[in-house]
């Protein structure tokens, strides 16, 4: 299995609507926030989440965080 790719190395404020969502958690997709299939082959998988109320979350772009997909500060050790 390879390993994710760094998106960013900062997170990224997204607004969120009730819904099932499949957040990439390789770090290929094109936006590096929702899966879009660019995972195949890597053995990498996305992060199924149900999101029942509207809400903006802190996501993680390093795909580094214990807590994928929210924000949990990792990024700050990559920027060092
Ligand atoms: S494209 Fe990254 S997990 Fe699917």
């Amino acid at each position: 299995m390879e390993t994710p790719k760094i998106a960013d190395t900062k997170c990224k404020s997204i607004n969120l609507e009730p819904d099932v969502y499949f957040f990439c958690a390789c770090g290929r997709s094109a936006d590096g926030v929702y899966c879009d299939g660019s995972h195949e082959g890597t053995g990498l998988r996305p992060k199924k989440c149900r999101i029942d109320e509207p809400k903006n979350i802190s996501y993680c772009m390093c795909k580094q965080s214990k807590s994928f997909p929210y924000c949990d500060g990792e990024h700050n050790q990559l920027n060092k």
